[in-house]
């Protein structure tokens, strides 16, 4: 038998990058390879990009650039870019990095085997379709490998909303949802495989309209409480919610089913009107704090988490006071922050651009409020007793690190305890980024 070949696959981005790159490792698994950690020793290298934002576009060209030393060394050695950066400029990537093999986007990593036998007769190889086959089903017969606690799940992809700023609707295309059969098949297989907690990932997954075992669309309510059923599954998280997608259905889930954790991000970018019109996000800041005061009057305790954006083009100092003002009224347990980044073929990008050193400023001042808020949730845990799923030692012995239900990371030492396991845990002590616990007996 011929020794398998490697491949190294580095994931930028968000948690479905991670999802996919995942399935393109089981793609690649189907034509000899095997993950390896380093790309000193690969035969294929793979980025898995991000376009989001220009920082993480330009990532990809320094990171390409590193390889011309193993590629100088070993002409055999194939290097890949795939994701949002691979659809968004492939044939840009292919004239700028003649390092560059294989060009794949999100919606074609099924053929990914095709294009790399094509690249190995030295040909250059490209695919940023949007197929018409659905890359999910091309890749059902899956390894069945060990995995760990924890696992994504994209049930959803793709974005109709069109936020003045944002690349994914063109990245990712048009809004697909998966069939629920196929979806409830993919997490049964996952907890065969030692899976205990799964996150369903969509860029728009409170917009699940996925068909039903009846014909008819159902909704992500419906999903999670058909997820709810799944043995062995103990519990259930889904990411990036819109907030006009947020339905009472899915609000109830969130007090009645015991399986969906009390965490939920849900993105409102901005806190004045005036911005959230330019960016077209539909929804106004009062309408989005009623929508957390009627999430809140189903779960008390939930612990929202959001994203914001400063700087965008237009936004003045009131509109800035604004997005304070909101994030006082929520009290966010955890956020995301970031500064306007201009996106070519976005409409924002041809508007009044706000300075850079403005945009810093801004964005330190949101930050010290919203870590001022992250630390006062994270420190009012202590003395709680919360669910935790461990998933691996920590580095002093005897100590496993695991997520809480809020997905706090909480360590305990504790010899007792296994990976996979989930256990009450009294917390008793908040540290600089997680909290110690001890366990409860049964
Ligand atoms: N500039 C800055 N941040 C952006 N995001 C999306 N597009 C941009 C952009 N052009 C942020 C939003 C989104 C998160 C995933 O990334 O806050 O919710
Ligand atoms: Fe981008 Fe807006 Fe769609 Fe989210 S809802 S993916 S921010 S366009």
């Amino acid at each position: 038998m011929s020794e398998a070949k490697k491949l190294y696959i580095k994931t930028y981005g968000c948690q479905m990058n991670v999802y996919d790159s995942e399935r393109m490792a089981e793609a690649m698994g189907g034509a000899g390879y095997v993950k390896t950690d380093s790309p000193d020793d690969a035969d294929m290298i793979l980025l898995n990009t991000c376009h989001i934002r220009e920082k993480a576009a330009e990532k990809v060209y320094s990171e390409l650039g590193r390889f011309k030393g193993l590629k100088d060394a070993r002409p055999d050695l194939k290097i890949g870019v795939a994701g949002c950066v691979a659809q968004a400029e492939g044939e840009e990537i292919m004239r700028r990095q003649p390092l560059v093999d294989l060009v794949v986007g999100p919606q074609s990593y099924h053929r990914l085997p095709e294009l790399e036998a094509k690249a190995r007769t030295g040909k250059k190889a490209l695919d940023t379709d949007f197929p018409l086959e659905d890359k999910f089903d091309t890749l059902r017969h899956r390894p069945k490998a060990k995995r760990g606690p924890t696992a994504f799940l994209t049930v959803q992809e793709g974005c109709d909303k069109f936020c003045a700023f944002c690349v994914v609707p063109y990245t990712r295309g048009a809004e697909f949802s998966r069939p629920v059969d196929r979806v409830i098949e993919e997490a049964r297989d996952l907890v065969d495989r030692g899976v205990r907690e799964i996150t369903l990932l969509g860029q728009n997954v409170n917009a699940y309209h996925g068909q039903g075992p009846d014909g008819r669309d159902w909704s992500l309510a419906d999903l999670v409480w058909a997820l709810d059923e799944v043995d062995g599954l103990e519990r259930i998280r889904f990411t990036t919610s819109h907030p006009n997608d947020m339905d009472d259905a899915l609000i109830a889930a969130h007090g009645d089913c015991a399986k969906l954790m009390p965490y939920l991000h849900l993105p409102v970018q901005s806190g004045s009107d005036r911005i959230l019109k330019r960016m077209n996000r539909s929804h106004t800041a009062e309408s989005y704090l009623r929508l957390i005061e009627k999430i809140r009057a189903a779960r008390p305790d939930i612990l929202m988490s959001g994203d914001f954006i400063v700087g965008f083009p237009e936004e003045t100092e009131q509109d800035f006071q604004d997005t304070l003002d909101l994030i006082e009224a929520v009290n966010y347990g955890y956020a995301f922050s970031f500064k306007y980044s201009t996106r070519p073929g976005t409409p924002a990008a041809e508007r009044d651009q706000v300075d850079e050193d403005v945009k810093s400023e801004r964005l330190q001042r949101l930050q010290a409020l919203l870590t001022r808020q992250q630390r006062a949730a994270q420190d009012a845990m202590v003395g709680r007793e919360v669910g935790v799923l461990f998933e691996k030692a920590g580095r002093l012995p005897g100590q496993m690190v695991g997520k809480s239900d809020y997905l706090h990371a909480v360590h305990v030492t504790d010899p007792t305890i296994e990976p996979g396991q989930l256990a009450r845990v009294e917390i008793v002590e908040s540290g600089s980024n997680s909290l110690a616990g001890r366990c409860l007996p049964r």
